[in-house]
């Protein structure tokens, strides 16, 4: 089968409620994309990478719920993309294990997701060593062209590029026609969102805005956003405030432009204004940017079929792109 001119390929992490820097640097994007690449558009739930991490089965099974739920309510068009279960499509594991056949030690030893996690303390897993060589396998199955993701995945991307060179030089490919082909990045136009703490926002580091959180926890956690302590009043540093950082997300830029001189001046509209001001702000842009999606997420939980019927159809989609490819690797490496 030839390769399409253009298929768009993510994968996202049920390993945690979703948070503002999974929706601003990931799943907006992905959304957005449904419109330029309709029918061509792959978003699959990476259960099978959460396994990296998660040890509850109950707890994986609804967070796989969780996010396809929460890609429906955002706006996913499941007649425009596909959106499926990594693990309703089990060929991709098999083209992992081909892949690390052919990916030297030293590639993977080099990747910083790996070597931050280890010098965080965490004990590494065989799985999270070669957690990259399924992130390859799950862009080369689907023939991917472009794989939107934050700045935290682009060595991924590269090393996905790295695989699929090193696959066909090993099994010698023609040169115009490859088995399994190099895909580009395509990086979030916002590829960096802080958490509360300052830190990028992550649900590993406990420092996230939920996406659908809202009324009194969602001040509370508003109101913990780490500031610096000028008074009421004063100029405030606009570039060095976490809360304006996450407000101009939701922020027009002249609405920007606008909140930036507050902070410069220390008023608005004649009166005092400082940081509880802003977050009093942000906490409304949040309510008020989510409000529909809040709304049909309440109808998705209560139709958990709805749910279930989308991700079997994108699988057998999916599956059958899959097959495609492990087919045609298979025979290239002589495996039946
Ligand atoms: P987490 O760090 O919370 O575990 P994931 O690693 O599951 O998040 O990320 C899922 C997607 O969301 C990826 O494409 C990633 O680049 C993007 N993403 C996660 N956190 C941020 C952030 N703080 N800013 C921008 N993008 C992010
Ligand atoms: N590693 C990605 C993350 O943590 C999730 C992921 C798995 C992915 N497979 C992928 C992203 C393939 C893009 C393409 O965010």
């Amino acid at each position: 089968m030839s390769r399409p001119t253009a298929r768009v390929l993510s994968g996202i992490q049920p390993s945690g409620q979703l948070h503002l820097g999974n929706y601003f640097g990931a799943i907006a994007q992905h959304i957005a994309l449904q419109e330029r690449y309709p029918g061509e558009c792959f978003y699959f739930i990476a259960d099978y990478h959460a396994l990296t991490t998660v040890r509850d089965a109950d707890a994986l099974r609804a967070n796989v719920h969780d996010v396809a739920v929460t890609y429906l309510a955002l706006g996913l068009d499941p007649e425009k993309a596909l959106l499926f279960r990594q693990s309703d499509v089990p060929e991709v594991t098999e083209l992992a294990w081909m892949l690390s056949c052919v990916t030297g030690m030293g590639l993977l030893e080099r990747a910083h997701s790996y070597k931050d996690k280890v010098a965080k303390g965490i004990r590494p897993s065989v799985g999270l060593f070669t957690y990259p060589v399924l992130m390859a396998a799950d862009i080369l199955i689907y023939d991917a062209t472009v794989v939107p993701v934050g700045k935290d995945q682009v060595q991924h991307v590269e090393m996905t590029q790295d695989m699929a060179t090193h696959f066909n030089e090993a099994f010698g490919a023609p040169k115009d026609a490859p088995y399994l082909h190099r895909p580009e990045v395509l990086l979030s136009p916002t590829p960096y969102v802080p958490g509360i703490d300052g830190n990028k926002m992550s649900k590993s580091y406990g420092n996230t805005i939920p996406i659908f959180a809202s009324g009194k926890s969602l001040k509370k956690i508003v109101g913990r956003i780490v500031t610096d302590s000028t008074p009421l009043g004063e100029p405030l540093p606009a570039d060095r405030c976490n809360v304006f950082a996450l407000l101009s997300l939701f922020l027009e830029p002249s609405e920007r432009e606008e909140v930036r001189t507050w902070y410069r001046t220390g008023r608005r509209n004649g009166e005092p204004f400082g940081y509880g001001h802003a977050k009093k702000l942000l906490v409304e842009k949040i309510e008020e940017h989510f409000a529909a999606a809040r709304a049909r997420r309440a109808e998705l939980e209560a139709d958990p079929d709805r749910v279930e019927a989308v991700l079997r159809r994108s699988a057998e989609r999916a599956r059958q792109v899959a097959s495609s490819t492990l087919d045609r690797c298979r025979r290239a490496c002589g495996i039946r």
